[in-house]
């Protein structure tokens, strides 16, 4: 059972099943050496509580800057964003995040920085160790918990920092490029590793991704955004039932029409 202070699900009642995240007439500008520079025009997106969406976008296109807003790191925006009826904002509750890099603190070991992401409650020690080694197992990194992160590859340093975003079972995962550092092994181990915490948690993702297979492999429905400035392009449902194969004549049939959506040749990959 979740503690109360760990378990802030719906606070507010605000959301809805079918609007657990809502984007409206999101916009998002820049001050770049004077001029105004606009990165995201009024986007519109719900996603639904438990809905694992990706969104596809090439590099530079506005990824990281939509999910900076939506974690409430930038709260500079036009239009509305609500996450389970509030607006987001820094240390909210409902939210984990995991970026491209691991972002560990080089001295601390990955249980030290695992329990980084339950510093803001007041726990007792044996109930952060409880959480914590949960969660070390949860990633896989039973045995590494004295380990530091010098010590460790980097498909696992990703898994400190992914059992660091959701030991305090967030209601939203936000994921930005999380595994395109990864070795393509490694990276496709981790991908059945975030589907096996997705069965295991109450989660809504949302990943942000260029990686049309990494898309189409993980997630319920892909949103590819156009170059900025512009609105969403598409959203596309993917419906294939999980585990999906890669190697599928469907599988490769939802690649090529996102490959399409964004612009690229029939065959060639991101
Ligand atoms: N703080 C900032 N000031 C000015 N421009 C920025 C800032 N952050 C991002 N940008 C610009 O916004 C665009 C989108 O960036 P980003 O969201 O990081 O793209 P993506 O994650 O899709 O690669 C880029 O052109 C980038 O240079
Ligand atoms: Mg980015």
């Amino acid at each position: 059972m979740n503690s109360p202070a760990l378990a802030p699900k719906s606070p507010y009642g605000g959301g809805t099943p079918d609007s657990f995240v809502r984007l409206h007439g999101v916009s998002k500008r820049f001050q770049v050496a004077g001029h105004s520079r606009a990165i995201l025009a009024d986007l519109d997106l719900d996603i639904r509580r438990k809905e694992f969406i990706a969104i596809l976008g090439e590099s530079g296109c506005g990824k990281s800057t939509l999910l900076r807003l939506l974690c409430g790191l930038d709260s500079a925006y036009e239009g509305q964003i609500l996450v389970d009826g509030v607006a987001p904002r820094i240390g909210n509750d409902e939210a984990g995040i995991v970026f491209q890099d691991p972002r560990l603190f080089p001295w601390l070991t990955v249980e030290q920085n695992i329990a980084l992401g339950l510093a803001r409650f007041s726990l007792a020690r044996s109930e952060v160790q409880q959480r914590v080694s949960e969660h070390v197992a949860l990633v896989g990194l039973a045995g590494f918990e004295r380990a530091l992160p010098h010590q460790l590859s980097g498909g696992m340093a990703q898994r400190v920092a992914l059992a660091r975003a959701i030991v305090a079972r967030p209601a939203f995962l936000l994921l930005d490029e999380p595994f395109s550092a990864l070795d393509a092994l490694t990276r496709s181990q981790m991908h059945d590793q975030l589907l096996r915490i997705r069965a295991a948690a109450d989660l809504t993702m949302l990943l942000v991704t260029h990686d049309v297979e990494e898309a189409v492999y993980l997630a319920d429905r892909v949103v590819v955004m156009a170059p900025r400035p512009g609105p969403l392009r598409a959203a596309v449902d993917i419906d294939l039932a999980y585990p999906r194969n890669r190697a599928d004549t469907a599988f490769q049939h939802e690649r090529e029409r996102l490959h399409a959506l964004l612009g690229h040749g029939v065959n060639s990959f991101s």
